[in-house]
């Protein structure tokens, strides 16, 4: 087993604690997809791309995440509703580093 767990905030206000596996390659977009978290056609539409920034979300603790590459920092730079903490989900790739990650989803846009 490589599950870590990431609590995530949905768009509700209700606490989600999920096991996140980190053997499949997969983003928080992706994960909170899989477990239903946001309506869908609401989050991911461009299918990770860092193109329409639907999987915003805010980072709530200190766990520290890899750097924003380019494609991420420009497309926040034109979303709404961003915050200091905000990241889009799917660039945020589930590695073991990540453990105990707490995030909001941003409001729908
Ligand atoms: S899914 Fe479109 S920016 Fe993340």
């Amino acid at each position: 087993m490589s599950d870590i767990k990431i609590t995530i905030v949905d768009r509700e206000g209700v606490r989600h604690e999920v096991d996140a596996p980190t053997d499949m390659n997969m983003n928080i977009m992706e994960l909170v997809r899989a477990y239903e978290l946001a309506p869908e056609g609401t989050i991911g539409i461009c299918g990770g791309m860092a193109m329409c920034a639907s999987c915003q979300c805010y980072i709530l603790n200190d766990v520290v995440l890899p750097e924003k590459n380019p494609d991420e920092d420009a497309m926040l730079w034109e979303a709404f509703n961003v915050k200091d903490n905000s990241r889009l989900g799917c660039q945020i790739h589930i590695t073991p580093e990540i453990e105990g990650l707490e995030l909001e989803l941003a409001p729908d846009m």
